[in-house]
């Protein structure tokens, strides 16, 4: 079985008294235990060892990127290296907003997810559609593409979540509907299962992140190939405690 995973994105959001605000209300929470559930919040870099110090210790941390190699004269990166001595157990790599802002293509996301596992980071892999690609019908062509490149490089599936995260879906209100979310994580796990091994396809966990809110996640969780969530917006707010809830 999977264990239910539940990632906080916060984004370029905080200030150090909300984010010690954040940090407080997770750690008064009742939520499944960790056996049930596993709860991963991905401040920003500046605020990963004021969270890591002071969050309740079922709880991990995530950094929201890394460099695609070893540190050196890389002007305002920050490398898996010195996550890894910070014991920052997890990192999220090629989220669209990167992708699209930052121009990281499906290759150098790629050879980022290889070297932070090869440093022993665990990583979030994203992948997800554009509107267009999806109204074109690509959106199965696109993820895959997305996934074989991270295929290429990597054989340590045990370490990395898969997170499907619509473009069309993020930060717009506009959430897949659970059916939606549905077929494109089958298609992903079939795509596991004829491209890596069954065992892989069986055991990774894949993750939907778009929109995700208290009011949506139970019917996302419900379905089969639905292994958790990676929340943006509402991973700011109380409600991350419904959604973390919703493991059960
Ligand atoms: P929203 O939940 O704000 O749509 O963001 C999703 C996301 O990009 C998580 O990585």
């Amino acid at each position: 079985a999977r264990k239910f995973f539940v990632g906080g994105n916060w984004k370029c959001n905080g200030t150090s008294e909300e984010v010690k605000k954040i940090v407080s209300t997770l750690n008064n929470s009742q939520v499944p235990s960790s056996d049930v559930v596993e709860v991963v919040v991905s401040p920003p870099f500046v605020f990963l060892p004021l969270v890591k110090s002071t969050l309740r210790p079922d709880f991990h941390v995530a950094a929201q990127n890394c460099w695609v190699k070893k540190g050196g004269a890389f002007t305002g990166e920050v490398s898996a290296e010195m996550l890894v001595n910070l014991d920052i157990p997890w990192v999220i790599l090629g989220h669209s907003e990167r992708r699209s802002l930052l121009n990281e293509s499906n290759e150098f996301v790629g050879d980022k997810v290889a070297y932070a596992l090869s440093q022993g980071l665990k990583v979030i892999a994203c992948v997800g559609e554009t509107l267009e690609q999806r109204e074109a019908g690509s959106t199965v062509e696109v993820v895959a593409a997305q996934t074989k490149a991270i295929a290429a490089r990597v054989s340590n599936w045990a370490d990395v979540v898969l997170a499907y995260e619509p473009v069309w879906a993020i930060g717009t209100g506009k959430v897949a509907t659970p059916a939606q979310a549905q077929e494109v994580h089958y298609e992903l796990r079939k795509w596991l299962q004829e491209n890596t091994s069954p065992e892989v396809a069986a055991t990774t966990r894949i993750i939907y992140g778009g929109s995700v809110s208290g009011a949506n996640c139970k019917e996302l969780a419900a379905k089969p190939d639905v292994d958790g969530f990676l929340v943006g917006g509402a991973s700011l707010k109380p409600e991350f405690i419904d959604i973390i809830k919703s493991a059960e």
